[in-house]
């Protein structure tokens, strides 16, 4: 390891509505000395978030606030370049929250703060994606809160990004109907062609609540039974509008408020009347089922059946952009930036 400086991407600065790149600042810092028990890492790819633009602000959601001027915290897939803990040889390839760096040095006697990672049947990156964080979360939503039966339908917003992608591809699996919304024409083609969903709604061709809604009930003749939310707003009250007596929702994400834009329930009367049950959660809270859904997550991307897709920005110095264009639906697939 002769290479001794690293650049980093700190927020400097918190967002009202919409965030910019003067909200960001690209650093060069040196990288610390090794201590007894520490790891340091080379990040390879850096993983960007929707959660993230929550913990730009200030108040406290369900996880801290970022710091202000010090490094934005997110995963990251890595290789050990030095190390002085028994446990990571160089070359260990491993996943952890590393930041938006080139490097980061950890105290791995931490447990869980990094986790070797075996890339003989799976891709590096995967580890942020279908087979890390994303993966899990569709995996608890579909799985312990949906729980779909053969022949039920399940409906995915968000349908062709990091969670949709996999959320449909399990429904499938279990033998459900797949039914995504996404945003354009080449994502539907993609979400119904490469993932073998068995409809995708461009939602932006639908102005109102009234065109969605016929939209979906074309594509889910018998109803609704499961409805996996990333977006909410105009989507989700399409959605309750053809959901069906006993219907789940996993509520996920809400993106289309992320900016703090009013995203109201339209007709909150149909939970009642449909008897529906709607669950909120956070797949942080939910660590006893990571080894389950990993196991089989790993399984279906090792052999070639679970598919995903990356878009993939170039270099630390592209984060903040690519960041700006997750949350205005630019990026097709889970978001990434490479590093080396
Ligand atoms: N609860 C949890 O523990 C947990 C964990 C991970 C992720 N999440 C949530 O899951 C959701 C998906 O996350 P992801 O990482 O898989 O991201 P992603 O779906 O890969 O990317 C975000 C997508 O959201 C869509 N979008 C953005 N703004 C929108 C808007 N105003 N209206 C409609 N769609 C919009 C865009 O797709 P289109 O072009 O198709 O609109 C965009 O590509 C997010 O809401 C995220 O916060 C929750």
């Amino acid at each position: 390891m002769t290479n001794t400086q690293n650049i980093q991407i700190q927020l400097v600065s918190r967002p009202t509505g919409e965030p910019t790149l003067d909200n960001f600042k690209l650093v060069e810092a040196a990288i610390p000395e090794l201590g007894e028990g520490q790891v340091l890492i080379r990040n390879h790819y850096l993983s960007l978030d929707p959660y993230m633009r929550g913990r730009m602000n200030e108040g406290k959601s369900y996880a801290q606030p970022q710091p202000l001027n010090e490094v934005m915290m997110g995963g990251t897939v890595g290789e050990v370049v030095a190390s002085k803990n028994a446990a990571f040889s160089v070359g260990d390839k491993v996943v952890g929250m590393g930041g938006w760096q080139q490097y980061f040095v950890v105290d791995a006697n931490q447990r869980g703060v990094i986790q070797k990672v075996d890339t003989t049947h799976i891709p590096l990156s995967a580890y942020l994606g279908a087979v890390g964080m994303p993966g899990v979360t569709a995996w608890y939503g579909l799985v312990k809160i949906i729980n779909p039966k053969a022949g039920e339908t399940v409906v995915v917003s968000a349908a062709s990004g990091a969670v949709g992608s996999c959320v449909g591809q399990l429904a499938k699996a279990r033998g459900a109907r797949a039914v995504g919304l996404a945003g354009g024409a080449d994502k539907c083609r993609y979400v119904v062609e490469q993932l073998g969903f068995d409809a995708c709604i461009d939602y932006k061709e639908h102005r109102d609540v009234k065109s969605l809604s016929a939209a979906l009930k074309a594509a889910c003749p018998d109803g609704i039974d499961g409805h996996f939310e990333n977006v909410g707003g105009m989507i989700l009250d399409a959605v309750m509008l053809r959901a069906n007596a006993f219907s789940r929702v996993a509520m996920c994400g809400m993106i289309s408020g992320y900016n703090g834009e009013p995203i109201p329930m339209s007709a909150p009367q149909l939970i009642l009347v449909n008897r529906m049950k709607i669950e909120g959660f956070i797949v942080s809270e939910h660590m006893e089922v990571w080894p389950e859904a990993l196991k089989e997550l790993g399984g279906l991307v090792a052999t070639g059946k679970l598919k995903f897709r990356e878009s993939v920005a170039e270099g630390i110095a592209a984060a903040p952009e690519a960041f700006l264009g997750l949350l205005k639906g630019r990026n097709f697939g889970k978001q990434l930036v490479k590093l080396v």
